[in-house]
């Protein structure tokens, strides 16, 4: 997003209906939205072009004070603000025991042991401060192995692809629908020195996938995720793991009930959770 200006969208929406809302603004826009989480409820923030045509923009409007649960709030934004933005709130933070999340902006010596992703999420989802993206980070490092073949589905700015090959990943594959995200994940990657091992694609969940993988993460929505189960019952090997997030609490006896895949362990956090389910 060179020198183009944005109108950045702010939301209120309840928070229970903050992933539903999320994703029907995202397909409003062509690309992902944030979801901000606060107390009472969450804010779901959207960015189109200033050249956005009105008749999208009213649309997306109406799309918007369908969810809407407060006022919503409309700003104009260029790169600069974003940038800045970014610097004054996204400080270097720890995930789980080793995983350093480490903005490309700031200094951070890593402390023996310590795993440093250098991310600039950009305008993609996944600057690892959202819970959903935690709690994947924490499973990944608890089940992944050195060595292992991985699919990263959903990757966002590549951070849970990133950490995978850090981990010792063989091969990672990061696939993304959005080209805003898969071109901030070549950025990220390439980055953090692993452009070797990941490849990032373009794809629609695991469709038209042959290779089998050790391990699948992905984190995306409950909706999805209960599509993404039989593909990824297919392409992983005997006894590998999907680590699947992004659902919130509620919906999970939903997912399990519909899983070919058994139960290893789960982990929630502010009323998400992700769950790490294995091939028999
Ligand atoms: C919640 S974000 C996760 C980003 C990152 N992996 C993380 O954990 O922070 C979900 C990502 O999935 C992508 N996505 C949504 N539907 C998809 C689909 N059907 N196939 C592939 N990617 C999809 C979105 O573009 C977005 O980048």
């Amino acid at each position: 997003m060179t020198e183009e200006n944005w109108w950045e969208v702010s939301i209120p929406v309840r928070e229970e209906e903050a992933e539903e809302a999320a994703n029907a603004l995202a397909k409003l826009t062509g690309r992902g939205v944030a979801i901000v989480p606060a107390s009472s409820f969450s804010t779901v923030v959207a960015y189109l072009p200033a050249t956005t045509p009105a008749e999208k923009l009213l649309r997306f409007w109406a799309e918007g004070e369908r969810w809407a649960a407060g006022k919503i709030e409309v700003r104009r934004l260029q790169e600069k603000d974003w940038l800045t933005w970014w610097r004054r709130e996204y400080h270097p933070f720890r995930v789980g025991k080793r995983l350093v999340i480490k903005p490309t902006w700031a200094a951070y010596e890593p402390g023996p042991g310590e795993v440093v992703i250098e991310l600039d999420p950009g305008l993609a989802f996944g600057c690892g401060t959202h819970p959903t993206t935690r709690i994947c980070l924490r499973l990944l490092e608890k089940w992944l192995r050195p060595g292992m073949k991985v699919y990263d589905v959903g990757t966002g700015s590549g951070i849970l692809a990133i950490a995978a090959a850090l981990l010792g990943a063989d091969w990672i594959w990061a696939i993304d629908e959005d080209e805003v995200a898969l071109r901030v994940a070549r950025e990220n990657v390439a980055r953090n020195g692993v452009a070797d091992r990941v490849q990032v694609l373009r794809g629609n969940l695991l469709e038209g996938k042959e290779e089998k993988a050790d391990l699948i993460v992905a984190n995306l929505t409950a909706e999805l995720i209960l599509q993404l189960l039989p593909q990824a019952a297919k392409l992983l090997l005997p006894g590998g793991l999907l680590i699947a997030g992004g659902i919130p609490v509620e919906r999970k006896g939903e997912v399990l009930s519909s899983s070919p895949l058994v139960l290893v362990e789960e982990l929630a956090e502010e009323g998400w959770v992700g769950l790490v389910l294995s091939a028999r």
